[in-house]
């Protein structure tokens, strides 16, 4: 399999293709801009292409030079980026995806897979949230989301293309970047597991879903290669453990007694995490695809300082 990654120099990107690479596939990332320190782990394994997804000349150019037989799309600005520049963000992220998903069609891609978020979800939505409940996002991060979700079911049902989506928890591990909302979940584990002091900017009762980025690769690839015949949809939420901001603390403090974390909220980040899901019901990926997260807050403490250990000689 030939799978072109889009924003493949971002952080769940340089994941999948990692995994992708580890089980045979070919890979090519795209990009705008990738890590001035290199693709770690990945080296020289995957092509990279410089381009922008806001230009559909870049994203049908890529797409006709590699001949993916399927596409992750997961470039994007992020929530708090697309906050600060909304004009951008509606470039990238719904310009973005049209042009991913006609020039797949155009080019004979068989697969799309895409990163929906728990932010294609407003307020006011029961905990847990069904994977069929009104979606009325107050960002526009959250509007672009479910925006793609429903052009790629228009792509799905009308131009038979199959794409799929797995609506994500905030993903937490190392190298994510500081652009969602959601990003204290990460910060408030890496800071004080390297010995930092982390102020979060959310309330301590904050609660949203959270994954780690393992389990996330492992759900984007178990939805593409699930069998079409068992799947009923093309959108599905998953869910991994949604602890509080003060629950991650503590359970950083029981790994890391000296960790500094204290908490000054943001009003405007914590505006949108106000309008994001507790948690999500994701019974369907669970019948449908067989889902079931691995990793779960202990575990996930664990893996940042098991990720330290050569470093420190712990
Ligand atoms: N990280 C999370 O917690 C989370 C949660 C839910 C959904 N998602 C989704 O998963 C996907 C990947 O997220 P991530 O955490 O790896 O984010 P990231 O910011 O690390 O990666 C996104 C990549 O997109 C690239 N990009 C931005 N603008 C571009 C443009 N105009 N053209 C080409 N590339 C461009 C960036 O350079 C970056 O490498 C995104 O679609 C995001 O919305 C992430």
């Amino acid at each position: 399999m030939k799978a072109l990654i889009t924003g493949g120099g971002g952080f769940i990107g340089r994941r999948v293709a990692e995994e992708l690479v580890r089980r045979g596939d070919r890979v090519v990332l795209m990009d705008i801009a990738f890590p001035p320190g290199g693709l770690g782990g990945l080296g020289t394994a995957a092509t990279t292409v410089s381009g922008n997804l806001a230009v559909f000349t870049d994203v049908l150019e890529a797409v006709r030079e590699h001949r993916p037989d399927t596409v992750f799309h997961l470039g994007a600005l992020l929530s708090a980026s697309a906050e600060v520049d909304p004009i951008s963000a509606y470039h990238v992220d719904v310009d973005g995806s049209f042009h991913v998903l006609e020039a797949s069609r155009l080019f004979g891609v068989r697969k799309v897979i895409y990163t929906s978020s728990i932010a294609s979800f407003g307020p006011g939505v029961p905990d847990p949230v069904p994977n069929e409940w009104d979606q009325k996002p107050t960002t526009l991060y959250g509007v672009s989301k479910v925006f793609t979700e429903r052009l790629g079911e228009y792509f799905h049902g009308k131009l038979g293309l199959d794409f799929r989506a797995v609506r994500l928890p905030s993903v937490l591990g190392a190298g994510r970047g500081a652009g969602g909302a959601s990003a204290y979940s990460t910060y408030l584990i890496d800071e004080p597991v390297h010995g930092h002091a982390y102020e979060a900017y959310c309330e301590e009762r904050t609660r949203i879903p959270l994954l780690y980025v393992d389990d996330a690769v492992r759900a984007l690839l178990q939805l593409h290669d699930a069998p079409q015949e068992r799947l009923t949809r093309c959108t599905y939420n998953i869910q991994g453990f949604s602890p509080t901001a003060a629950e991650i603390a503590a359970a950083v403090r029981a790994k890391v007694p000296s960790a500094r974390i204290t908490f000054r909220p943001d009003p405007k980040m914590q505006a949108i995490l106000n309008s994001w899901p507790r948690s999500l019901d994701d019974t369907e990926a669970r019948r449908e695809w067989g889902w079931k997260p691995s990793i779960d807050l202990a575990g996930t403490v664990d893996r940042y300082l098991a990720a330290l250990a050569p470093a420190s000689g712990r």
